[in-house]
């Protein structure tokens, strides 16, 4: 089984931040890659923040946080994830910027390198087919935030080996992670099931069914949800929730993963939840307030 030690993470936004974060915590060297120093900067923030209060909170030491820290290298510089065991991908939710980049890749990394991408809802081998190394290619999940959450789905594609399987299904559990195995079918096991919830949600509130507030009210009351759909949609990103019900839509054909009209005219409008500021909910204040959308 290939022997994992060093780490390459390719995008520093919401998920790439978290990883990073979460793979230096289990002890590797990590190699973080941006196309924009701004975005580095702003991963670079959000991976201190956490430690920060974890330090706060007394669950890390201040010399624990600086050797995490050390252990994590930020790049704007492709070249740097040459000689990585591990690539895990995690930028934008696009098919053709995604095998863009693997082509790079595949070019620069030797053969012995793993790459995955942690998509919601790519096919993986959509993404594996532009490589000479489909094989040592697969998909790993991580949900929002990467260093709470537990779950981290495990996809394999129809030519992923089981070398490459159970290297990542062990590196997932040397993370602390609990991993499920999923086959290559768009939106694998959670976003099959949460998306259509959440797009189902967005639909309610376009037609009168109750206000945002009551909507998620009734589902964290009424069904023990820790949170409702809009308040989960925010986090998410609604970009990416739009990213993933188009890709979903393509895939299957069928509505209840069609993106409703209010989530594009928000994307559209730079309301991409939490991250931005602006979703579901106004976060400028010190308590979320609910946006104005004209309805
Ligand atoms: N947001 C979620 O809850 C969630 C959960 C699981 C998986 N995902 C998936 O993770 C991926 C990233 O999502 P996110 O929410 O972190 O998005 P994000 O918009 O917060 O971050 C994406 C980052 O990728 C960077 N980027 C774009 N092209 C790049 C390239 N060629 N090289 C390096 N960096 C590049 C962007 O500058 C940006 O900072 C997507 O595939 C998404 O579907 C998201």
């Amino acid at each position: 089984m290939a022997n994992i030690k060093t780490v390459g993470v390719v995008g520093a936004g919401l998920m790439g931040s978290g990883i990073a974060q979460v793979v230096a915590q289990a002890g590797y060297s990590v190699v973080v890659r941006e196309v924009e120093q701004r975005f580095l900067d702003k991963g670079l923030k959000a991976v201190e923040g956490q430690l920060q209060r974890a330090v706060e909170k007394g669950r890390m030491t201040v010399e624990e946080k600086a050797k995490l820290l050390g252990r994590i290298r930020w790049t704007l510089n492709l070249e740097d994830l040459k000689g990585i065991d591990l690539i895990i991908e995690a930028i934008v939710e696009d098919l053709a910027l995604k095998q863009e980049l693997y082509r790079a890749l595949d070019g620069l990394c030797p053969p012995a390198t793993i790459f995955v991408s942690n998509t919601s809802s790519i096919s993986i081998i959509a993404m594996a087919s532009v490589t000479g190394r489909a094989d040592r290619f697969a998909g790993l999940h991580f949900f929002n935030p990467v260093p709470v959450m537990k779950l981290v789905e495990v996809i394999r594609s129809i030519r992923t080996s089981e070398e490459t399987y159970r290297t990542l299904f062990d590196f997932a559990k040397s993370l602390g992670k609990e991993p499920v195995t999923t086959k290559d079918n768009c939106g694998f096991i959670v976003n099959r099931l949460l998306l259509p919830y959440l797009l189902d949600a967005i639909r309610a509130l376009e037609a009168g069914v109750g206000t945002v507030e009551d909507i998620d009210k009734a589902m964290t009351l009424g069904c023990n949800h820790p949170m409702g759909p809009f308040t989960l949609a925010d986090f998410v990103g609604l970009d990416t929730t739009y990213f993933i019900a188009n890709v979903m839509f393509e895939e299957y054909r069928e509505l209840r993963y069609a993106p409703p009209p209010l989530l594009r005219k928000m994307v559209v409008a730079g309301y991409h939840g939490r991250k931005s500021g602006r979703g579901f909910y106004d976060y400028s204040g010190p308590t979320p307030t609910v946006t104005d959308l004209g309805l």
